[in-house]
């Protein structure tokens, strides 16, 4: 084994908060690395050091690749030295094609300079596609695709400059079952021909299952490493959160009350005529129960919600709250009628990026921090404060922008959005994306919480144990029809997947 990498003695403010303090790491040829630690341990920072991003006279200490000083001052150098990072938030351009965002910036010429040799461009596009097991046509617009889609296009993309190392920053937080297989055995193969990664993720169950050696950051600082011979899951779960996890999935019973949500026969056209994405879907829900939609990616989970909200155009279907009809044609509408939806890509729909925490909070609560429409700031402040207090942001206060948080704390703060607002009925697209274990706990706690006062919930998460663990009733959805219902009494894992797979 020889080592590729050394990162030594890294330390990084930000201003007042300090990110990373004199974190030393090291990577082997042919290894597979983990970096594991709560929401705004450092991980991405360091990363983000070691990709370029931050240049080499913007932190204290060294990277030295092959026994050889490394001083970086943008993500071309780190690229030129055989390093490619894949972002926690993808980063491509959505209104190129899939093959020009392959290309970005390295088109192949014709001998006539200037002059695009589009079938090349093609070809290895069409290449880059097959190594991820991307089954769609190169010259589709990025905007089109789905975000899991779009996450494997970047590895795709990655992959293509061949590069030595290669930084995954949560690649399969939007992948599901089968795309996350394809990611696992396509990493294995690349250590097998001599590329290294180096692997961030909040599922524990792949770090153990994938990696040679995991090293835990907490508070900007290693903790411990552990390789694959002295591995303890336990062990390695109480070095990121500082404490002991007794219990995963504490599940809070509410009494509940009369019927909050009725949703009839919804239909959602796709732009293959003929084709549904949601067809004739029918649910309903009490105050207080929190409904789980399971169901594989594609199958219709986040059209269907967000169909109910107003957020996409139905066909047909109708809405009833609290037993009475109501017309939504678009989100304002839902939000009127004291419903909220926690969007899956916080980015595109999650929070306001020019916003500091305390204005992202208070987004969707103008009507309960205001007086005759003037909004009341103190009232504002106090609000905020408590949630984000609640949540354990982490962060030097709701004043920061929401853009210098950490991945999971950003969730935190569109997840505090909607907790601040008076909501009714509540839909959760994958609450828990990229949340540390420590936290998931919290936001469990937080959801058992706001089914005591009585809000309906609606729950989407990729994770099954999760969903089993935290849901009172489940409908599972297949090619966007509803292929099953279970209570939580009937449901098991089997009865579950045969729906969601539809073979029941
Ligand atoms: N541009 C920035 N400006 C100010 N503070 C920042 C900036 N980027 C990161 N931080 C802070 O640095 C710390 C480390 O953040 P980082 O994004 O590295 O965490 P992380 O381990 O990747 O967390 P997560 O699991 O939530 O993605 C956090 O406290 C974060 O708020
Ligand atoms: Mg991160």
């Amino acid at each position: 084994m020889k080592k590729i990498l050394e990162m030594k003695n890294i330390t990084k403010q930000f201003h007042s908060v300090t990110a990373l303090k004199d974190v030393s790491i090291d990577l082997y040829d042919d290894e597979i690395l983990a970096l594991v630690g709560e929401n705004g341990a450092g991980k991405s920072t360091l990363m983000r050091i070691l990709s370029g991003s931050y240049a080499a006279n913007s932190y204290d200490g060294q990277i030295i690749m092959n026994g050889k000083k490394q001083k970086f001052s943008h993500t071309k150098d780190a690229e030129n030295a055989g390093i490619e990072m894949i972002y926690q938030e993808i980063s491509l351009m959505n209104d190129m094609t899939v093959a020009e965002n392959i290309m970005l910036g390295r088109m192949p010429q014709k001998r006539i300079p200037g002059f695009v040799d589009w079938k090349k461009a093609r070809q290895i596009a069409v290449e880059a596609l097959e190594l991820v097991g991307l089954d769609v046509r190169p010259d589709e617009l990025v905007r089109r695709l789905s975000t899991s889609q779009m996450q494997l296009l970047s590895i795709g993309k990655a992959l293509m400059r061949k590069p030595k190392i290669l930084v995954l920053d949560e690649p399969t937080s939007a992948l599901t079952g089968k795309e996350t297989h394809t990611l696992m055995t396509i990493l294995r193969d690349l250590k097998s021909r001599g590329i290294s990664c180096i692997y961030i993720s909040h599922k524990l169950d792949e770090v153990f299952a994938l990696t040679d050696r995991i090293t835990v950051l907490r508070d900007g600082k290693v903790i411990n490493t552990y390789t694959k011979e002295n591995l303890q899951p336990d062990k390695v779960i109480e070095d990121m959160v500082g404490r002991k996890v007794e219990n995963m999935y504490p599940k809070v019973h509410v009494q509940m009350g009369e019927e909050a949500l009725r949703v009839e026969n919804f239909t959602v056209p796709s732009s293959i005529p003929g084709k549904n994405i949601i067809d004739e879907a029918s649910f309903s829900l009490k105050h207080g129960e929190i409904l789980g939609i399971g169901g594989l990616v594609g199958a219709g989970r986040s059209e269907l919600i967000n169909a109910v909200f107003g957020a996409i155009k139905k066909e047909k279907g109708e809405v009833f709250i609290d037993g009475k009809p109501v017309k939504i044609n678009k989100p304002t509408d839902a939000i009127a009628h004291k419903m909220g939806l926690l969007t899956e890509d916080r980015r595109a729909s999650g929070y306001v990026g020019t916003m500091n925490l305390r204005e992202n909070i208070s987004l969707a609560s103008f009507k309960e921090i205001s007086k005759r429409g003037f909004l009341n700031k103190i009232k504002e402040k106090k609000a905020t404060k408590v949630q984000f207090d609640a949540l354990n942001v982490r962060a030097p206060s709701i004043e920061t922008n929401v853009l210098n948080l950490s991945g999971g704390n950003q969730q935190k703060v569109v997840l505090a959005k909607w907790l601040m607002s008076d909501v009714h009925i509540l839909f959760l697209d994958e609450p828990t994306r990229g949340i540390d274990v420590g936290a998931k706990v919290e936001i469990y706690d937080i959801i058992f919480e706001l089914a005591k006062k009585g809000v309906a919930i609606v729950m989407i998460s990729s994770e099954l144990p999760e969903l089993l663990a935290v849901c009172d009733r489940f409908i599972v959805l297949a090619q966007g029809r509803i292929r099953g219902k279970f209570s939580r009494e009937e449901v098991t894992e089997e009865l579950f997947m045969k729906a969601a797979t539809n073979i029941l």
